[in-house]
């Protein structure tokens, strides 16, 4: 791929505000297909920074996004990639998946056998996106294979006759995990490894928490606003409710910041978007919101947390919970 380049005014690409001289590099053709689609996605100036300082000049690192289930980590970067025009590979990673099945395998191609790239081969050829998600899923033993390839040094393939691939200069590998690579210590996370130190060493890291209620709230609005429901003070009084339940449900989380509570479920950001479609779906249920709440979280907490969690909705909400 030798892609034309082409420069992006950052403050209208990404909907922030920025001055119009700050521009960030991306791709002039928009019709390659694994550019992610573009959804709606409230950028959060801080990640913002980091992610545009990073695929603009990672100096040699890799990239690593740390934070809890559903916080918006994969798509904060699959969003930049697609306002920028930069193809993205994605692999979601698990215990047994080995660095051969990043780098490629031979295949039955049209009546014969070829090798055909993974996707780490392709990013690292074509100057793609390399997205690593849930990485503290995979064995640290596979990942060791990638330290050299995050420093800039060509991919050799034996396997495929000794195929060396040199660097794209616009490939950059990019990791996600609900741990920053030293264990799950809350028991939370099933199947999280500790990452080896001298991989853990080639990463930037960045965190990306449970978003503020503003920007939960544009997030909300633009969920209904999709959906074709006018956004009026009810709805949006409504909408901040449900975010003051996630946030005390988040408070209240085993796993929350300070690891003391006693759910073991939490709200996710993806949560709160799947029970805003779903209270949308059901509203002429005589009580959408507490039905629409079950399917989007409680039905799989206990009976106690259950219970407990329409307590908190119930006090929130008042008399429009309706129970
Ligand atoms: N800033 C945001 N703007 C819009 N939607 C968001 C945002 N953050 C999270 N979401 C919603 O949450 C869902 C889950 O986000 P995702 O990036 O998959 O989370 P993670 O990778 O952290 O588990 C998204 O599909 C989207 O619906
Ligand atoms: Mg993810």
């Amino acid at each position: 791929m030798n892609a034309q380049t082409k420069k992006f005014p950052i403050g209208q690409t990404f909907g922030i505000s920025a001055p119009a001289a700050m521009t960030v590099d991306g791709f002039e053709d928009d019709q390659h297909p694994s550019i992610p689609a573009v959804k709606d996605y409230a950028f959060r100036n801080e990640h913002l920074r980091d992610v545009l300082a990073f695929i603009a000049n990672p100096l040699g690192d890799a990239l690593y996004l740390t934070g809890p289930t559903g916080s918006g980590k994969t798509s904060l970067i699959c969003q930049v990639a697609s306002r920028l025009n930069w193809p993205v590979q994605q692999v979601t990673c698990h215990g047994r998946l080995e660095l051969n099945d990043l780098i490629g395998q031979f295949m039955l191609v049209s009546g014969s056998m070829s090798f055909v790239h993974g996707p780490l081969a392709q990013a690292v050829r074509d100057g793609h996106l390399l997205i690593l998600n849930e990485i503290d899923l995979m064995d640290p033993s596979e990942l060791a294979g990638l330290n050299d390839i995050i420093e800039g040094q060509p991919l050799m393939i034996p396997q495929n006759g000794g195929e060396v691939i040199k660097p794209h200069p616009k490939f950059r590998l990019i990791a996600t995990g609900n741990s920053a690579g030293q264990g799950d210590q809350s028991g939370l996370y099933q199947g999280v490894m500790q990452q080896n130190l001298a991989f853990l060493d080639r990463f930037r890291l960045m965190e990306v928490g449970y978003p503020d209620a503003s920007v939960e709230k544009s997030i909300l609005k633009g969920v209904l606003v999709g959906m074709g429901i006018p956004v009026d003070s009810v709805m949006e009084n409504l909408s901040e409710k449900m975010i003051q339940v996630a946030n005390e449900i988040r408070r209240l989380f085993v796993g929350g910041a300070d690891g003391t509570g006693e759910l073991s479920v939490t709200m996710s950001t993806r949560t709160l978007v799947r029970w805003t479609n779903l209270m949308i779906a059901y509203k002429r249920a005589p009580n959408a919101l507490a039905y629409s709440l079950d399917r989007a979280l409680t039905l799989r907490a206990e009976h106690a947390q259950r219970e407990a969690i329409h307590r908190i909705a119930k006090d929130i909400f008042g008399d429009s919970w309706g129970e």
